[in-house]
């Protein structure tokens, strides 16, 4: 089918996993306008508004080329009349008055300090900024009260304001594999979220984990988190035990975003001349702290450079639950959410990182790949490299 006979026209499909997302696409100066334009309605907590414009961004990053008119956008769903003012006035005239002028505005830009502080929300960072302040050093000028999640965010700010790169994905993956299988032989562990989808930097590193007898990765974590105390590893790690009953909680919470899986929230202390060596060296993940001290012993114990500190999100699933836990931890964020809404309004099912439930059958849907869940909803399998919406 052919929109409005124009051969050229695309047939866009509505839902974001309808559609193939890359990482890199043709149209991220208008993207990154209206993510603003996103991020601070989140900001004012206006999520309607938010999703919104995400939606239209996300529709801009599925496009096989770079917008160049306005005519280039018809026939495509989720332009509401507002990003298209948007649209229209960047395609003009270079940039929108409206996003450059929340960009420079004091509150989008304290919002964005606040929020981007390890353990705060939106709302905290909104009283906050009410009562003046600005910036995490403003925290600690006027001692504000802080749990001891959010006194980690800004003790390790800095670091933690920097990307993660691949290569020290693949550093703390090593070290996550070899914690893992010292108090868990046979355990498996997945690299999820940004990095599984492809990107070449994150804000963290996601790790799944599982093993394939039922039943023996139940308290695992504080075995993990033991032994990375141990080594040194860890500077800040908060662990929930797993709280998912499938009868209270399959269908009546499967459409809130929250899991109920094991789960850490962790900072990592990631040697740099770790991640140095692993790049040039060829040397095997067990080789490289050894291959280290060989060969760049001053940069050791030396001063606080000689290392950073990363944001490691590590979650245990049972593996009955691994297809679920897979899909629901790969992202992206828009993705996920565009998915349980397809389940939901289309399919009549409710889908979490726990289950697929059908609400006409009245039973849950059994899956041991990803793929077994996509063909449940009805839909095309999408890579993780394609759910970059
Ligand atoms: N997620 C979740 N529950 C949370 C936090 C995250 O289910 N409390 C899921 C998200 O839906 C996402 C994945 O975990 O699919 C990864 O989330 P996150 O690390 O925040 O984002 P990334 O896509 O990995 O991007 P980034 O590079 O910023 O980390
Ligand atoms: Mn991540
Ligand atoms: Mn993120
Ligand atoms: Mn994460």
């Amino acid at each position: 089918p052919k929109p409005n006979g124009d051969p050229t026209a695309m047939l866009m499909k509505s839902y974001a996993c309808q559609r193939r997302t890359p990482l890199k696409h043709h149209n991220s100066f208008l993207t990154e306008a209206l993510e603003i334009l996103s991020q601070n309605a989140e900001y004012n907590d206006n999520e309607g508004r938010s999703v919104a414009f995400r939606r239209a961004a996300s529709v801009l990053k599925a496009l096989p080329r770079r917008v160049r008119s306005m005519q280039d956008l018809r026939c495509l769903p989720c332009l509401g009349d507002h990003s298209q003012r948007v649209i229209k006035e960047i395609l003009e005239d270079g940039s929108s008055r409206e996003v450059e002028s929340t960009r420079q505005s004091e509150q989008y830009q304290a919002m964005k300090a606040l929020t981007g502080i390890f353990g705060v929300g939106v709302r905290t960072a909104d009283r906050w900024f009410r009562e003046g302040l600005r910036s995490p050093d403003d925290l600690i000028r006027t001692g504000q009260q802080l749990n001891r999640e959010q006194q980690a965010g800004v003790q390790y700010y800095d670091d933690l304001q920097k990307p993660v790169t691949k290569a020290e994905a693949d550093v703390i993956s090593d070290i996550v594999e070899k914690a893992v299988h010292a108090v868990l032989p046979g355990a498996e562990i997945q690299l999820m979220g940004g990095f599984r989808r492809g990107k070449e930097v994150g804000h963290d590193v996601d790790f799944l984990i599982t093993h394939p007898e039922e039943g023996k990765e139940e308290g695992l974590m504080p075995k993990i988190t033991n032994w990375l105390k141990e080594q040194g590893l860890l500077l800040y790690q908060k662990t929930t035990r797993n709280s998912y009953l499938e009868k209270m909680d399959g269908p009546a919470r499967a459409s809130s975003n929250m899991d109920r899986f094991e789960r850490c929230f962790s900072i990592f202390k990631l040697q740099k001349c770790a991640v140095s060596c692993k790049l040039s060296s060829t040397a095997s993940a067990e080789d490289v702290s050894t291959a280290c001290e060989r060969e760049r012993p001053d940069e050791h114990h030396s001063e606080a450079s000689g290392w950073r500190a990363v944001r490691v999100d590590l979650v245990v699933s049972p593996y009955s639950q691994f297809a679920f836990a897979t899909l629901g931890w790969t992202g992206s964020k828009l993705f996920e959410r565009e998915l349980r809404r397809w389940a939901g309004q289309e399919k009549h099912m409710s889908l979490s990182s726990h289950a697929l439930y059908d609400s006409k059958q009245n039973l849950y849907l059994r899956a041991k790949t990803e793929e077994e869940i996509f063909a449940y909803l009805g839909l095309e399998f999408i890579p993780p490299s394609e759910r970059n919406a």
